[in-house]
């Protein structure tokens, strides 16, 4: 043995439970945050409680970062982080060593977050995004067109073989031609509707094929939501529904950064009209969000990650 870290686990802090369940009760901590401030204290007076190994899902948060820093401020570090694999029907002969394939790959979602097909039109930008979440193991590119059925059955034939099957789907690919009416020709009108609307239905058809043939329920999402796409969420949900496959619509708006639609000149135009300095567009469209937020990409895939 070359090193050796003591590390207590977050729910030993407060006495009001077990690893399973934390029985709410006055004075125990609620929040992962709460749980280090414990931890804090016990290290204080024993020296022995230098690092906590957080527990997914109850010790979930939005921003690990910001955790960690907590963590660091009151002289602790995160530790090991314990995923939970132990606690639904299909683990009963275990997560990621369990006879059953499906119980393996749901056990794999579970701790790797999700193994993900990166599939779009401009295949240099999937293979990057692909390569930035982690290669192969975790991630791979396809270059697919969503108005060809052709290229849409050998991404999915692609993401089969990759990683033995397909749970979600998100509907993400777009364009936005958006000009007078006078001066829009059929031709753009349809180049829009083969890709958003045709385009989700080609990619929504195929999901669900893949999906009842694995028998266990799935989710699909709209990420370029429109009118015509809202029904077909709604025709998708009650159709699919009764196989466990969750259908929703995700409605973006004003999601400016790393968004290739904003970024090709409209992000230019729409701030021109509205007299801001395109740098500047997120936060005007967050001004006219509820929460007065802008929305960043990673609310958006929140949103369709949501399980
Ligand atoms: N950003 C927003 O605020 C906003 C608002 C409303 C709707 N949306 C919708 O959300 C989705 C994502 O938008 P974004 O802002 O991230 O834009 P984006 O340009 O960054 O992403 C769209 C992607 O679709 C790909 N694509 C285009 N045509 C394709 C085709 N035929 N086959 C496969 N892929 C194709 C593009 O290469 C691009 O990577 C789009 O459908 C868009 O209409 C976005």
């Amino acid at each position: 043995m070359t090193s050796q870290a003591v590390e207590t686990p977050s729910w030993a802090y407060g006495n009001s439970g077990t690893r399973f369940k934390v029985f709410a009760q006055e004075g125990v901590p609620r929040t992962p945050r709460e749980k280090l401030e414990d931890a804090a204290q016990v290290h204080r007076l024993t020296g022995a409680a230098p690092g906590v190994a957080l527990h997914i899902p109850w010790d979930r948060v939005d921003d690990y970062a910001a955790l960690a820093a907590h963590a660091r401020d009151l002289g602790l570090r995160v530790g090991t982080i314990n995923a939970n694999v132990f606690q639904d029907d299909a683990y009963r002969l275990g997560s990621v060593c369990s006879p059953d394939p499906a119980a393996r790959r749901a056990a794999l979602a579970h701790l790797l977050g999700a193994c993900v097909v990166v599939a779009d039109l401009n295949g240099d930008a999937a293979a990057q995004v692909a390569g930035e979440l982690g290669g192969p193991d975790r991630a791979v590119a396809v270059t697919v067109d969503v108005t060809s059925e052709e290229q849409i059955g050998r991404a999915f034939a692609a993401a089969l073989l990759a990683f033995g099957g397909v749970d979600l789907v998100v509907n993400n690919a777009g364009i936005s031609l958006s000009k007078p009416l006078l001066e829009t020709a059929a031709e753009d009108w349809d180049l829009q509707h083969a890709i958003m609307a045709r385009g989700s239905f080609l990619v929504s058809r195929a999901a669900a094929r893949v999906m009842l043939e694995q028998g266990m329920g799935g989710d699909i999402a709209y990420g370029a939501a429109k009118a015509d796409q809202a029904h077909q969420v709604r025709l998708l949900a009650a159709e699919l529904g009764p196989h466990g496959v969750r259908v929703n619509g995700v409605n973006p708006d004003g999601v400016v950064r790393g968004s290739g639609i904003f970024a090709g000149g409209w992000g230019a135009r729409r701030a021109a009209v509205y007299g801001v300095p395109e740098e500047k567009l997120g936060e005007y469209y967050a001004r006219r969000t509820l929460l007065k937020r802008e929305v960043l990409p990673e609310h958006v895939a929140n949103a369709a990650f949501l399980r």
